[in-house]
């Protein structure tokens, strides 16, 4: 068990699935050993299968297994609060808007992208998000959703969760496909998420989130985080974006922050 205690932060459901589908192949040679045909298939379906989504994972997260299990990932970096920005120079201050404020900037826009995380989840906001989508629409502006692989704490987490919200599949975008469009896009809305929208990892070979692919919405004009604190997120890395010239963080519960955007969608 001692193996496994320097992998930390975002690798640790990788190795839970790689011990899972060690216990299937576990079973599965218990399996030979007692001459026991069900054990053995059984036992080889449990192994397969958590070796593939170990796979799934490790792709997602750009990493090899043998990076994941020997660098010690998120046991050095990270959860840091120097005032500094990555370059070294003074950070600037993060701004704070209230819903009312932002409401102006995304009444105006005429593309969004709303990036969905854990902390959409958290708050169960996937319902009052879809209200917000289609009142956006309804004013004329294009609104995608943009589906980071690893986003939430489970694969397909964040596609589950607009589903049950009735968000028709079309406006699903894949990571590759938005980052291709950000340019255009005038405003993204970050809802609670944290590492997969984190620059470090793009610009920082230094963060432990290195290497992982990001949805960049620092390219967006402007950027919209929906979240309660300026804490980290899963791997407990301070993010950046977070002061970023082009954004702005709304405070609060997620759910609460998207319902007075739609009250005040309603009331215009
Ligand atoms: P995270 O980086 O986990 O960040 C979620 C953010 O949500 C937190 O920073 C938190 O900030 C915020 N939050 C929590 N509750 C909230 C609420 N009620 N209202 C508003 N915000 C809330 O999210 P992510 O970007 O989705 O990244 C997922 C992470 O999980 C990645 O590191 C990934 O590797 C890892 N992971 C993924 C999977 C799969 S397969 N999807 C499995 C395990 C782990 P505040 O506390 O400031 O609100």
């Amino acid at each position: 068990p001692l193996f496994v205690l320097p992998i930390g932060g975002a690798d640790m459901p990788v190795v839970i699935s790689l011990l899972n589908s060690y216990s299937g192949l576990a079973a599965a040679l218990a399996g030979f050993a007692l001459r026991e045909p069900l054990l053995i298939v059984t036992g080889a379906l449990v192994g397969a299968s958590g070796l593939i989504l170990t796979r799934i994972m490790c792709l997602a997260m750009n990493r090899s297994l043998g990076h994941v299990l020997f660098s010690g990932f998120g046991s050095g970096g990270g959860g840091g609060s120097a005032a500094t920005g990555a370059d070294g120079g003074e950070r600037r201050e993060a701004v704070v808007r209230t819903p009312g404020e932002a409401f102006h900037a995304l009444e105006a826009a005429s593309r969004v992208v709303i990036v969905p995380g854990y902390g959409m989840a958290v708050a169960q906001a996937q319902h009052v998000v879809h209200d917000l989508a289609r009142l956006m629409q309804a004013n004329g502006t294009q609104v995608d959703f943009a589906i980071h692989p690893v986003a939430g704490r489970m694969p397909g987490h964040m596609s589950v969760l607009l589903a049950e919200a009735d968000v028709p599949y079309e406006q699903l975008v894949e990571m590759d496909e938005i980052n291709a469009r950000m340019d255009e896009v005038d405003a993204a809305i970050v809802i609670g998420a944290n590492d997969t929208v984190n620059p470090a990892a793009r610009d920082d070979p230094s963060s432990p989130l290195a290497g992982m692919p990001i949805i960049e919405v620092d390219r967006a004009r402007s950027v919209f985080i929906l979240k309660r604190s300026l804490g980290s997120g899963y791997a407990g890395v301070e993010n950046p974006l977070f002061f970023a010239p082009n954004a702005a963080m709304i405070l609060g519960d997620a759910k609460k922050t998207v319902e007075a955007l739609v009250a005040e969608f309603k009331e215009d």
